[in-house]
């Protein structure tokens, strides 16, 4: 009985010193910024992720490219920002799945039809389907109830990127 009694008092501290190795590891990132429990720490990655506004800041940025890009007749780095527009956007919806209704038809329509676009390397062509485009960006933010957030093409360049 006694040799019960110690065996249960060994686990025991065997037991809360492994907690304690627990506890002291669960802060984790840089000087254990992320703390708490799992639980806590996704919510905090996930906040730290942002929303559908961060999401918009650089389909913003992209849009802008993707403009300056095809007015330098730069087909490769029009590709390129369209395919990040579009990950931007998938990434975006997956966040905040609520706007997805909205976006249906530019994801499924508007996009593929720009990327159909760049491929063409026409210049004139290009510009009609970019209103076209700039349309869709804002019928989505009318859908969403963000109709003050207007959308024009840019008048000036901000990034250093040259053809
Ligand atoms: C889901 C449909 C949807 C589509 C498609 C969409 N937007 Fe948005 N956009 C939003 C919503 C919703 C907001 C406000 C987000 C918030 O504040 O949480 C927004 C906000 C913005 C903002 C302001 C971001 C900020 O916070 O400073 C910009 C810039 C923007 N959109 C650009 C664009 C451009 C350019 C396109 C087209 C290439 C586009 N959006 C397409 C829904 C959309």
């Amino acid at each position: 009985m006694k040799y019960l009694f110690s065996l249960f008092i060994i686990s025991q501290i065997a037991f809360s010193c492994q907690n304690k190795a627990e506890e002291k590891s669960t802060a984790v990132g840089l000087d254990g910024w992320l703390e708490g429990t799992t639980e806590e720490k996704l919510d905090e990655v996930a906040h730290q992720l942002g929303g559908f506004s961060r999401t918009m800041v650089e389909v913003g940025y992209r849009y802008s490219e993707l403009y300056w890009a095809a007015m330098d007749e730069n087909w490769g780095y029009a590709d390129h920002q369209i395919e990040h527009i579009i990950e931007a956007m998938e990434d975006g919806l997956k966040r905040r799945p609520l706007r997805a209704a909205s976006a249906e038809e530019f994801m499924k329509e508007t996009l593929p039809y720009m990327e159909s676009l760049i491929e063409k390397e026409d210049k004139e062509e290009f510009l009609k389907g970019f209103q076209m485009f700039t349309s869709a960006c804002n019928a989505c933010h009318a859908k969403e109830g963000e109709s003050a957030i207007m959308i024009q093409a840019p008048l000036n360049r901000t990034s250093p990127v040259r053809f």
